[in-house]
């Protein structure tokens, strides 16, 4: 018989796996201030999924198709000893990529033990390089200088490094510029991520977006940028590159062209519920599955089922409505 991989209508390529709901940051368009204080309940760590049960489940979402594995939060660092997860998930055959996303506060004292432990690249969310806009969109008060720090204690270890800016007009769309000539210089690669409606805390409307389209038009108006083909199936930034010269920028565009049809992710929150779309109102219960299983083929099967019956497509149909109405879990929950 096929492997059951060979049965999906949509290939599982790409499994996101939260660590930790909590975050030492509270960037406005995922965890605002306001709501996240200091009477928000996060998750006890008890009901984390432990380092054993993380590597067992991606150890068997491996014979399903998953190739990549990229570890979120929240913010990922703030859970202890990660390196040793990443230790335990290079052993994973089928596992080709590891990669983190995090605001890098904490790189300076972890990057060069994260790259040993076999990781090779890292998403660093930075949404102004302006210290005032910076400061009020960490919601923290920090400076750019420790996340730019960061930055270079990656680079300094090896790893790959990329840039997310999430862009809200009216808040950093003046960043834009700066941010592109910014990177641009020092041949890193940015992307500008397109405002979008997770979760129900962030205030999203639709006029806050700035598009893809308008990005791309100010990026010529300053520099001059061609786009560059996809890199991989499922790919959810169209990269540009700076012409005559070697460095990328991107865009991600799931407000205003969205790429659900080719999704091949899933999603892992910290406390083992398994979500087949970002927008989803609910996720099953594997951590409990799991537990309640006599063998991890069970739940190799089971994760078979849920992403067979998949028919997600949020980001395809919504619209300001859905984006009010919808029952939608947090990003800082279920990870970026
Ligand atoms: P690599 O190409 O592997 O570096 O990863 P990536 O391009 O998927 O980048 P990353 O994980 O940093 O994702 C960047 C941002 O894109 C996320 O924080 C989200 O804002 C958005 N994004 C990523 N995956 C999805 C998705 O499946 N659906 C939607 N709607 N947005 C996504
Ligand atoms: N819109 C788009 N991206 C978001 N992220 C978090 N909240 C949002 C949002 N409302 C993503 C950003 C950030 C990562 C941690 O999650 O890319 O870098
Ligand atoms: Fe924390 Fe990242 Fe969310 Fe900002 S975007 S609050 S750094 S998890
Ligand atoms: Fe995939 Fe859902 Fe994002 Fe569409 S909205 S690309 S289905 S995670």
């Amino acid at each position: 018989m096929d492997p059951i991989k060979d049965q999906f209508a949509r290939p599982l390529r790409d499994i996101r796996i939260s660590v930790t709901d909590q975050c030492n940051f509270r960037c406005s368009y995922c965890m605002p201030a306001e709501i996240f204080g200091p009477d928000f309940t996060f998750l006890p760590q008890e009901e984390y999924l432990t380092f054993e049960e993380i590597y067992q489940l991606i150890k068997a979402m491996g014979d399903l198709g998953v190739e990549k594995v990229r570890l979120t939060g929240g913010e990922p660092l703030l859970r202890k000893d990660l390196h040793l997860l990443i230790e335990k998930l290079m052993s994973i055959p089928a596992i080709k990529d590891i990669a983190l996303t995090t605001n890098a506060m904490m790189l300076p004292k972890y990057a060069e033990k994260l790259k040993e432990a076999g990781l090779q690249r890292v998403n660093v969310s930075m949404d102004a390089i302006d210290e005032a806009v910076f400061k009020k969109m960490n919601g923290r008060n920090v400076s750019t200088k420790p996340v730019l720090k960061g930055i270079q204690a990656a680079l300094d270890a090896g790893l790959e490094v990329k840039i997310n800016m999430v862009v809200q007009k009216g808040v950093n769309d003046d960043q834009i510029i700066p941010m592109a000539a910014y990177f641009k210089e020092r041949g890193i690669t940015l992307r500008f991520i397109e405002f979008m409606d997770v979760g129900s805390t962030n205030g999203w409307k639709l006029s806050s977006v700035v598009t893809k389209e308008e990005i791309i038009r100010m990026l010529n108006e300053h520099f001059t940028v061609e786009p560059l083909d996809g890199a991989y199936y499922g790919e959810v930034a169209s990269r540009y590159l700076y012409t005559g010269t070697s460095a990328e920028v991107g865009v991600i565009s799931s407000v205003s062209d969205s790429f659900c049809s080719t999704c091949t992710r899933a999603r892992i929150s910290a406390d083992g519920k398994l979500y087949t779309c970002l927008f989803a109102a609910e996720g099953f219960d594997l951590k409990s599955f799991m537990r309640a299983s006599s063998s991890i083929d069970e739940v190799r099967d089971k994760m078979a089922v849920l992403w067979n019956k998949r028919r997600d497509r949020y980001s395809d149909e919504r619209t300001e409505e859905t984006a009010k109405n919808r029952k939608k879990i947090e990003m800082s929950y279920i990870g970026g």
